[in-house]
């Protein structure tokens, strides 16, 4: 027996919190995507459920709004046989000034084993998580990350064009606030993509060159160039003053309409990750013909939820 056949393979994931794709490895992207291409078929069963977290406890705990991630992680946990608890910041003793922190090791005292965060403040997830046993998943931490959504967005891309290598994929709009932008940079370049942002000054910082991104100011000379537009929400609640004259003007230089699009190549994907601004960042047309993928991102987000949750709970249980 040669030491090869006695030596085990190192397992492909090991964390225990998933907390943005910036500190992932190309191969743990691509095995989280793998595992998410199993757990599709749950869905599509009359009977949604599969047993991998029965008797485990997983905590929502929303400090922002959601419709997407908050009930796509809920049906996903929910599909895995776990139990569910949702906290909700309104609701919750952080009104009355508990902290983070407290709030979660209260939780973790009930017995929870995953908790996912969205909080206002990037980088609360990954306090959390060094101070919780549990696993800790980043549903979105102010403008630094959300990493099932560039997750979901690369599985999209996937599921229509394979390997990614190669590809050209732009971000519209309002980078500079978005924290999908940014865990798809990290993701996509990983992946050997070549990725542009494209929007007005105010909103693409030229910083992002050294994420090795192109940047592009005018949206019309590159319409034919990439083969995915992910078109990103104007976060008016996040931006203290006014970044461009009017939204319609926005729409003028940088929403995707019918016109934009005929420009574009055949069979060019169009994104959103929700919520949209229709008549703002993308027309109704666009939004809902068939070069959009809208609605399979939201579909596939619950099979990469669900590969999140299995992965970092298998993780955590791995640990000595
Ligand atoms: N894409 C996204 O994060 O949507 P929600 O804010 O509805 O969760």
């Amino acid at each position: 027996m040669s030491p090869d056949d006695t030596e085990q393979a190192p397992p492909r994931w090991t964390r225990k919190d998933l907390l943005g794709l910036e500190e992932l490895t190309r191969e743990e992207i691509l095995h989280l995507l793998d595992t998410a291409r199993g757990f599709s078929e749950i869905s599509t069963r009359s009977i949604k459920k599969a047993p991998a977290l029965r008797g485990k406890v997983v905590l929502n705990l929303f400090f922002e709004p959601s419709t997407r991630t908050k009930s796509s992680f809920s049906l996903a946990a929910q599909r895995l046989s776990a139990d569910l608890v949702d906290i909700i910041k309104e609701a919750s003793s952080a009104t009355k000034g508990e902290s983070l922190v407290d709030t979660g090791k209260n939780l973790q005292a009930m017995g929870v084993d995953i908790v996912i965060v969205r909080h206002q403040q990037a980088g609360a997830p990954h306090l959390l998580a060094r101070a919780l046993d549990a696993s800790v998943i980043n549903a979105g931490d102010g403008t630094h990350e959300h990493p099932t959504q560039g997750l979901l967005d690369i599985f999209t891309m996937r599921e229509k064009f394979g390997d990614l290598a190669g590809k050209k994929i732009a971000l519209v709009g309002d980078i500079t606030h978005s924290r999908v932008a940014r865990s798809n940079i990290w993701g996509l370049r990983k992946l050997g993509v070549e990725v542009g942002v494209i929007g007005p000054r105010t909103l693409v910082p030229g910083a992002f060159k050294e994420l090795g991104v192109n940047i592009h100011y005018h949206m019309d000379e590159v319409l034919g160039h990439y083969d995915v537009f992910n078109i990103l929400r104007i976060q008016l609640e996040r931006q203290r003053r006014g970044m461009f004259p009017s939204v319609r003007e926005y729409h003028h230089l940088y929403g995707i309409d019918q016109k934009r699009l005929a420009k574009m190549k055949p069979g060019v994907l169009i994104m959103h990750p929700g919520p949209i601004n229709r008549g703002v960042e993308i027309s109704h047309e666009v939004a809902d013909g068939e070069n959009s993928v809208i609605l399979q991102q939201v579909s596939n987000g619950l099979a990469v939820r669900m590969a999140a949750l299995v992965l970092t709970q298998s993780a955590r249980e791995a640990r000595p």
